[in-house]
Parts: C-alpha cells; structure tokens; sequence
C-alpha cells in the first residue's frame, strides 16, 4: 500500500501564521505537525510515500524529510499548484500510486490511541473498496459526517450538514484500493470548485463498499486547523508526553520499533539534534532498545 499526506493549502485559517510558513510545518508542542500524519502512515506499516504541497512550500518538506532513506522509507514529493480539493491528490499522486492501493491522511490531523498501529494493520491488510475511521464531535457541522444503522453499517455521508444526521465525523484518515484513481478522475467539482473526498467516499458507498471503523471513546483525533485547535493540540500531546515520558509521533522512535532502522541509526538521528529534548528522548530510545 502507498501513503499520500495530503499538506497544502494556504492554511489562511491561521494567518499571520502561516503567511510565509506551511501550516503542516507549524509546531505542534515540540515538532513539525506533518510528523503526526507520517507517524500515523508508519505505525500502519505503510513506507512509500507521497507528499503533497505547494511548489512554495515543497522545498522545505524536502529539507525536513529528505527522500525518507534516514528513517527507512521512501518519500516523493509533488506540487499542487491551486486547492483544487482533497481528492485532487489522487490525481497528483496517480503515478505514485500506479496499481496499488493507497493510504491518505491530512497533514493536519492528529490521532493518538492505544492499540492503533494494530488497529491500521487491520484495515491495511484487507482494503476492498474504502475504510473510513469515524469519531464522536459536538461539532459535526464542521466535518464530513457518517450515518450508521444499528449493525454498524454506512447509511449516509454528509459534507459539512448544517443538520448533520449524526455525531460521527468522518478523520482525515482514508484507505482505498486502486479504484479511487478513477473514481477521483470521474468526478465533477462542487459548486465550490473543488474535488471533494465526500463525492469519491459517496462513489463507493453507492457500490456498497464503504467501511466505517469507529474511532470510539479513549481515542483522541484532533485537527490543528485553527489557532485555537492548534493550541489545544499542542497542551494535549505535552500533557502526555510529560506525564508518560513517552513521545507522541517521535518518527525515530516508530521507525526503529517497526524494524525500518537499526539502533545505530536511530541514535545519530537523535545525536544530531542533541541538544533538544526531543533529540535526547531519541538517542535514549535508541540505547534502550538495543539493551
Ligand atoms: C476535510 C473533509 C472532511 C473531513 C475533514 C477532516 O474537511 O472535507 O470531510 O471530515 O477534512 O479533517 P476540511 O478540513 O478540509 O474542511
């Protein structure tokens, strides 16, 4: 399976902040926020991977991350010149993803449980149509919004209602077999121009091929889209990381317990950045695992 993350945009959300910066290179607590999303393709066991953005901004991601050899990965990178939508970046990334089926994630979204690597091993060995992760908000009027019956199957999907059905929103979490590259390229844009991720999620639960896995309760999914969010995102990952002394998308650390780097590797990756905590908790991991 491919991985895309989906980080472009103009952010405009969070501006002045994001006037000369990529929203998905803010911090959230101590590193970039595109480390949350890459964190959450690794932990899936996903190493190819694409990453969207503006050609302003793509230059940086490329210094931050490189072509993804020093973690064990393969990192390409395309630009999208306008926000032409979500589902735009099945378009973009059609060559990337060429007849495998694919993973995409929001560069702005945070996911954080217990047992979720296993949880996206599941859904990645076994994607027939789509899978879609869905998660209770007092706000679904401000997501794409999931309707199940009873047994758990997917009734509706609704982008942004203004009288959603349910309080399910649909995570900026998706995987797709091939499929979606023509059902993406079928598309019209909506009245606001843009291929919309609800119109190719439709697309299959019309075929009756769309899955929601529930994100329930004791998980946490968080975007960082708005000054405030971004705020909250920040007090909750350091909330946890202070009180467990564990770090939360440390992508050194994943890509060593996944067996994508030796013990070695992962310690100068953290001796580079000696001089943080985050590049102290790296080296310490490094020697912990290798005892
Ligand atoms: C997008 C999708 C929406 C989804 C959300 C998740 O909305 O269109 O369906 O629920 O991401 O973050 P946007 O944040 O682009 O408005």
């Amino acid at each position: 399976m491919k991985g895309v993350i989906l980080a472009g945009g103009s952010g405009s959300r969070l501006q002045p902040a994001t006037l000369v910066v990529s929203k998905q290179l803010l911090p959230v607590s101590d590193k970039p926020m595109i480390y949350y999303p890459l964190s959450v393709l690794m932990l899936a066991g996903i190493r190819d991977i694409l990453i969207i953005s503006t050609p302003d901004h793509l230059p940086l991601f490329r210094r931050l991350l490189g072509d993804g050899s020093r973690l064990g990965l393969r990192i390409d990178y395309a630009a999208q010149a306008e926000p032409r939508g979500l589902a735009d970046a099945f378009l973009v990334g059609a060559d990337h993803i060429g007849d495998d089926s694919v993973a995409l994630v929001l560069g702005d979204n945070i996911f954080h449980g217990y047992s979720f690597s296993e949880l996206l091993e599941t859904a990645v060995a076994d994607v027939q149509g789509c899978v879609l992760f869905g998660y209770p908000v007092t706000d679904p009027e401000r997501y794409g919004v999931g309707e199940v019956d009873a047994a758990g199957r997917l009734l509706s999907i609704e982008e942004k209602p203004s009288r959603p059905r349910s309080n399910r929103a649909i995570t900026g979490l998706y995987f797709y077999d091939n499929d979606v590259v023509d059902i993406a390229r079928s598309l019209a844009p909506s009245p606001r121009g843009e291929l919309e991720i609800t119109d190719v999620n439709l697309a299959y639960l019309a075929r009756g091929q769309a899955t929601l896995v529930d994100l329930g309760r004791g998980f946490v999914w968080l975007d960082a889209g708005t000054p405030e969010a971004l705020l909250a995102a920040g007090q909750y990952v350091r909330t946890i990381e202070e009180r467990q002394g564990v770090r939360i998308a440390c992508i050194e650390e994943i890509a060593l317990r996944k067996g994508f780097i030796d013990a070695d590797t992962c310690h100068r990756l953290g001796a580079e950045i000696a001089n943080s905590s985050y590049g102290q908790y790296v080296m310490a991991i490094a020697k912990e695992l290798v005892q």
